[in-house]
């Protein structure tokens, strides 16, 4: 599992209350230092989500504005570039982020991926809601296929680019033949969670805030999450360019 901050980013920890308690969202937990930790969380995020928006302008452009990059869209990088952020987060915190109504009004961005190595992930934030891309290493690949659908507590893809009726096979979530890549919705389908990535038992996604365990394709295997994290409408535009939308 990845530190919860870089060391960068741990310096400003103070700033943003407690957190001793973290590990204990995963076991036994008070009210009180669970409220206090998804506050501090909160806060914690959107100072580095604003750090990042400064430091981050040339990983994300959108459809409309081909020619260049504009930060609007970039939510905060893990893995390569930009702020490392590994903490969890509440979504109805980050949601105070809201783009303006025009930013939100477009359905099309363009990602290039061009600087990701096997084993990363960035996030960028669409629709107003996080969104994983993530490149996979042969072992992601093989481990994620190593797996008896019949057995997932979701057996079924949720993929907008397929039928909704495909089965959750890694090949029918992943975004190219190879299986390399793998774009999600960064929001845990139990109650809406930011998960972190590199965690839980199955290497995948783990979000803290009730426990629940995403595997390298993104599907949910333990813990009180219903559904596989949904992988939206994206496509490679050109080799290092995904369209989401
Ligand atoms: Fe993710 Fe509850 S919100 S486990």
């Amino acid at each position: 599992m990845q530190p919860l901050l870089s060391a960068k980013s741990g310096a400003t920890l103070a700033r943003f209350g407690p957190m001793g308690g973290f590990a204990h969202f995963t076991g036994v937990n008070s009210k009180a230092m669970y409220s206090r930790n998804a506050a501090a969380l909160g806060r914690l995020t959107v100072y580095l989500a604003d750090l990042a928006l400064k430091n981050g302008e040339e990983l994300v452009s959108h459809a409309e504005d081909h020619e260049g990059t504009r930060r609007d869209f970039l939510y905060y990088a893990t893995g390569g570039a930009g702020v490392v952020v590994t903490g969890a987060a509440v979504w109805p915190l980050i949601n105070q982020m809201n783009p303006t109504a025009d930013v939100q009004a477009l359905s099309s961005i363009r990602v290039d991926v061009s600087g990701m190595e096997p084993g990363t992930q960035i996030t960028v934030k669409w629709l107003g809601k996080p969104v994983f891309i993530r490149r996979r290493t042969p072992e992601d690949i093989a481990a994620a296929d190593d797996v008896d659908i019949s057995r997932l507590p979701d057996r079924l893809a949720r993929n907008a680019n397929i039928p909704a009726n495909a089965d959750a096979s890694d090949a029918n979530r992943t975004l190219d033949e190879g299986q390399e890549w793998l774009v999600q919705v960064g929001v845990c389908t139990h109650l809406g969670c930011v998960p972190l990535n590199d965690a839980g038992e199955y290497g995948g996604w783990f979000c803290p805030c009730h426990g629940s365990h995403y595997d390298k394709s993104g599907r949910i295997r333990r813990g009180p999450a219903p559904e596989n994290l949904p992988v939206p409408t994206a496509e490679f535009v050109d080799d290092t360019t995904i369209q989401l939308g």
